[in-house]
């Protein structure tokens, strides 16, 4: 299978558009090595034509034009695009569905959850309906959760896609915020069925749950929530006074942070994903990134490739 990365930034990107945190005003000043990044999105083929796109950001229509791959032309109207799959309903997962409007009826696949939040309180499924429409394919939830099970999108085949229920936050505008549910958010474990490669994806991890931790174990290469790298990292810039906890994000520093959950397992690569532009692991010459290379984790970048 081939992933690309489309965006790899957390919502904003990097720089963010008003911010003037040490990264932002350094990429922007030419003073940091760093590379700008897009919100978070990947792409997920078989045969390198068609894709499932994981997440619809709002930088979509720039992550397109970067990406060759998303546009075989092969008639005048064309997309690389077969479906789109969603983690959550966060405003920087979600909204780049309006942009792709002029398509024809969109194959979707999220959870009852997520569907219900994009039917009432952020209501693009009802907007899309009057330009290219919706197909709703579920995300179901086993026996209460946090199984979920598995599926095939037509188009993609030899590719599994399994949804874990996550127990991380809903968006802030969403009534699942304050009652959480099984699909609110979801990691995916995508499987090669042919080659029996694998991949964890997740770019919101908010604890290890048991069944998490089963999946990071036994996946080739994961591709984590690389949000923060403190606790504190929003609440110490007084930026906000939420921690990464409460955002439903788990920080890689501390002794229970991501670090030492990935020291713990040996997957063939190990890559953070879904960056927030005040992490220090963006700038390149910074002692937070050379500690993720000497425990050989990577940093995604936009345009990175997985081939598995
Ligand atoms: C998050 O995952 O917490 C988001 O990036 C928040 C947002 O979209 O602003
Ligand atoms: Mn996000
Ligand atoms: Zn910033």
């Amino acid at each position: 299978m081939k992933i690309i990365v489309l965006g790899s930034a957390a919502g904003g990107g990097f720089p963010q558009w008003n911010c003037n945190c040490r990264n932002c005003a350094g990429l922007r000043s030419g003073s940091l090595r760093a590379t700008a990044r897009t919100q978070s999105s990947i792409a997920v083929s078989k045969d390198g034509n068609d894709w499932v796109l994981i997440n619809a950001s709002p930088d979509i229509l720039a992550q397109i034009r970067a990406t060759p791959a998303l546009q075989p032309a092969r008639s005048r109207r064309d997309s690389g695009i077969a479906a789109v799959m969603l983690m959550d309903a966060q405003v920087d997962h979600v909204t780049g569905l309006l942009m792709l409007r002029e398509g024809k009826t969109l194959p979707l696949y999220c959870s009852a959850s997520v569907w219900d939040d994009l039917n009432t309180s952020l209501p693009l499924v009802p907007v899309l309906s009057h330009y290219c429409g919706v197909r709703w394919h579920a995300l179901h939830a086993v026996d209460g959760g946090p199984a979920m099970l598995p599926v095939e999108v037509p188009g993609i085949e030899g590719i599994r896609f399994t949804p874990l229920s996550l127990t991380s936050k809903a968006p802030p505008y969403s009534p699942h915020r304050t009652h959480p549910g099984v699909g609110d958010n979801i990691g995916l474990l995508i499987e090669d069925l042919d080659k029996g490669t694998s991949v964890f994806y997740a770019p919101g991890l908010g604890a290890i749950e048991p069944h998490v931790e089963a999946a990071l174990r036994g996946a080739d290469c994961v591709l984590v929530d690389g949000t923060f790298w403190t606790q504190d990292e929003m609440t110490e810039l007084g930026f906000s006074r939420k921690s990464a906890a409460d955002m439903g994000h788990l920080p890689q520093s501390g002794a229970e942070g991501m670090i030492a959950v990935l020291d713990s397992i040996d997957a063939r690569r190990k890559i953070l994903i879904h960056i927030n532009n005040t992490n220090p692991i963006l700038d390149d010459d910074s002692p937070q990134r050379a500690t993720l290379a000497r425990h050989g984790i990577e940093v995604a970048f936009d345009g990175m490739e997985i081939h598995l």
